[in-house]
């Protein structure tokens, strides 16, 4: 199976703190990985680290074979890795769709003439895709918190990637919305996207996932099925000891 992407030994230092610590993993095509770990693991920053945010301060990140490290985040877009944010950031005043065509535009391939129909169509579609193609006149920010976030999938997909990052995607969402966005997800995988997925909802994860990489403080702690993982004692404690502290608080 190719690899589509390869971590290899990252490791983050913001200021004296060690946010990443010598992680690697790799995600092979049409899988979908999910990044699991209590708050403050690391997982944003390593989506962070992927796509150009963030510096490593040592390590490679490998696309398709080839380091991409240090690469900025358009030129990392345009390779063909798109992603999704933790707190969605839409272009709010513009409508769904013409959020939609700013990824049509600036991805792989980019289109560049004026507004072609061609263009429309390719973003009704994916508006469909996300459920969300009786809102393509509405201004983003007019949209739920669940709209956004499909909206961003949509954008993110318009960039036609060859990976696709989602941080989150069911954070602060309705049981309703926490299930459509699985099934988003699903509907993802059937049509072959590899995706790298990160999401505090472990029902989501185990259901949607082949593997899940486990972090904890900066750390693999381990990788495996998805059952492997969610049974596994460090994973419990790590989960256990982050609800000990918050009751503590
Ligand atoms: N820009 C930054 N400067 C300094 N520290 C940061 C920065 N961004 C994140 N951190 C710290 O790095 C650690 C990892 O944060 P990160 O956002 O990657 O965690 P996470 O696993 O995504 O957590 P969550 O599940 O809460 O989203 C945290 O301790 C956080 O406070
Ligand atoms: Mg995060």
């Amino acid at each position: 199976m190719k690899r589509v992407l390869d971590i290899h030994h990252i490791t983050v230092h913001f200021g004296s703190r060690t946010i990443l610590k010598d992680v690697s993993f790799s995600v092979h095509e049409g899988e979908i990985v999910s990044l699991i770990g209590p708050n403050g693991a690391g997982k944003t920053t390593l989506f962070n680290v992927i796509s150009g945010l963030v510096p490593a301060f040592s390590g490679d990140v490998l696309f398709l074979g080839r380091p991409i490290t240090g690469w900025p985040p358009y030129k990392v877009c345009r390779a063909g890795i798109a992603r999704t944010f933790q707190i969605a950031r839409p272009f709010p005043d513009m409508t769904a769709e013409e959020n939609v065509l700013i990824g049509l535009w600036f991805g792989k391939n980019p289109a560049d003439g004026p507004r072609t129909l061609s263009d429309q169509r390719e973003a009704a579609d994916l508006l469909d895709l996300v459920g969300l193609h009786e809102k393509r006149r509405t201004p983003a920010k007019e949209l739920t918190l669940s709209e956004q976030r499909r909206l961003e999938v949509a954008r993110a997909l318009a960039t036609r990637p060859s990976l696709l990052l989602l941080d989150e995607i069911a954070a602060g969402l309705s049981p309703h919305a926490v299930n459509q966005a699985a099934q988003l997800v699903l509907s993802l995988r059937e049509r072959g996207m590899t995706i790298l997925l990160v999401d505090h909802f472990l029902n989501l994860t185990a259901r949607v996932s082949d593997r899940l990489v486990a972090l904890d403080q900066g750390e693999k702690i381990v990788e495996g099925s998805p059952q492997e993982v969610l049974h596994h004692p460090e994973v419990l404690s790590a989960y256990l000891g982050e609800r000990e502290t918050a009751e503590e608080a």
